[in-house]
């Protein structure tokens, strides 16, 4: 049977969230306006599209659909484009059977049984680069690796036997000092499991240190963040179970009874000296950055109260002087986003600037052109100062609505915060997708260059900047 979208609960069969489903190739992509030449590297970001069509009652987030990586290659002001599906061995799997054959997320006890056997990844949420490898990851399997250049689909990659654990996490932490790789994975022992597996990588891909540590109950652990010298891993209040998958519910469930734990310990140890410090039920899935002052370690991060509340940019304190193992909430900015990002080379570090999406109505919006309600899409970027609290803002325009911001340092020795700000736009009055770009010191003056493509991406869910300085141009 031919492949037909109609009447999917998950997505209209036209509009920006309608499966794309195609890979291309742009040389010389149109820019409108001026792209400083000092940007130099490649820009990748993902997107979970739909090659076939899931089960009915797929959990609707879009977060099972088949990795599709955009390419931006950025030198002497040009940008050629180039975007390419993770061939999978699911993703081949369902085109030689022209049909969709794993069932929804993360339920193997959906899929069909002729690919039990197989690799089940979906190699859609992420991509980081370490010891000359691109690495694709989705949390509940191993990564899968791709060629930078050409993006063809290497294959599952496991550090050459190093990571014995059965998932890794779509958010590693690169210490920038270090060079260290800093991975790790949940139900690391298979589905359902409740240990985590933490792995330190050198700059050349050699494993310096690994920890296990028991989940103090099954709750997502999406992201995790690092200090100097400790790993926070936080467990939230959004659960699972075997009775969940058996009945068919999707995977993750809220469940406010559950207190927020945030597991501690020192980086190159074996995860023994692990303190959990608890709070009320917190929903958040990703970190902006932790950093160390004297006993105290401060996180910052987007978080809700609870599953329906605003994610604001919030402070968790943990003071490791204390025997007190409650940790503290400050609010550092009320931007409403999910996803906030930094200048990645203060991983860990004292920092001064986050960067996070908002919808903020204070600027014009074009429901009519976009027949979007005004307040639905993040229409800018706002830039906070952790310490002072000051802000800055980009507005992205009254027709298009922006998806992860990510920083580019404007070079190796640039300052904190002196860069740009890359994010793709969907352009809802043109049905085309622009990557725009700001100057991150010059936020309110707008785009500097929006990079015009020719047709409509998918929204998004990460990117990452490889300077040329670290991932060399082969052509
Ligand atoms: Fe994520």
């Amino acid at each position: 049977m031919a492949v037909d979208f109609r009447g999917h609960p998950m997505f209209p069969t036209s509009g920006f969230s309608a499966p794309t489903r195609f890979e291309a190739d742009v040389y010389d992509c149109e820019v409108w306006g001026d792209i400083p030449s000092d940007i130099d590297g490649t820009f990748y970001r993902m997107q979970c599209d739909f090659v076939y069509r899931p089960p009915e009652n797929e959990w609707p987030t879009g977060f099972n659909g088949d990795g599709h990586i955009s390419q931006f290659r950025f030198r002497n002001g040009s940008v050629d484009y180039k975007g390419r599906f993770v061939q999978t061995d699911r993703l081949k799997a369902e085109k030689a059977a022209r049909k969709r054959l794993f069932g929804v997320y993360r339920n193997r006890l959906t899929d069909d049984p002729s690919v039990a056997h197989l690799d089940h990844s979906a190699a859609n949420t992420h991509m980081y680069w370490h010891h000359g490898k691109l690495m694709v990851l989705k949390e509940d399997s191993l990564p899968w690796t791709v060629d930078p250049h050409t993006m063809e689909t290497e294959g599952v990659y496991d550090f050459n036997g190093q990571y014995t654990a059965t998932s890794m996490s779509a958010h590693p932490k690169i210490d920038a000092r270090t060079g260290e790789l800093i991975a790790y994975g949940y139900q690391a022992k298979g589905d359902l499991s409740d240990d985590i597996a933490v792995y330190s990588f050198a700059p050349n891909g050699e494993k310096l240190w690994e920890a296990w540590i028991k989940s103090p109950y099954l709750g997502i652990i999406h992201d995790i963040s690092i200090t100097e010298n400790y790993v926070i891993i936080p467990v939230i209040s959004r659960t699972t179970s075997l009775e969940r998958l058996r009945t068919g519910e999707p995977m993750w469930e809220w469940d406010a009874s559950l207190p927020t734990m945030l597991g501690v310990f020192r980086r190159g140890g074996d995860g023994s000296d692990v303190r959990w410090f608890t709070g009320p039920a917190r929903n958040t899935l990703h970190y902006l950055n932790a950093w160390e002052d004297g006993d105290i370690i401060n996180m910052e991060l987007p978080v809700g109260d609870s599953e329906r509340s605003p994610q604001q940019i919030k402070r968790w304190v943990m003071n490791m002087g204390s025997r007190d193992d409650r940790f503290g909430e400050e609010l550092i900015n009320t931007s409403n986003s999910p996803l906030a990002r930094m200048d990645d080379r203060y991983c860990g570090l004292p920092y001064r600037y986050g960067y996070v999406g908002n919808a903020d109505p204070a600027f014009e919006w074009d429901e009519e052109k976009t027949g979007v309600p005004a307040g639905r899409a993040t229409n800018c970027y706002v830039r906070f100062d952790i310490h002072s609290k000051e802000t800055s803002t980009f507005n992205v325009g009254p027709v298009s609505g922006l998806q992860e911001v990510c920083f580019i340092p404007r070079n190796d020795a640039a300052d904190e915060g002196d860069g740009y700000l890359f994010g793709v736009a969907s352009n809802y009055e043109d049905m085309v997708s622009e990557l725009v770009i700001a100057d991150a010191t010059r936020m309110e003056e707008g785009p500097i260059a929006r990079v015009r493509l020719p047709f409509r991406l998918r929204g998004g869910t990460h990117g990452n900047w490889m300077p040329s300085s670290q991932m060399p141009f082969t052509s």
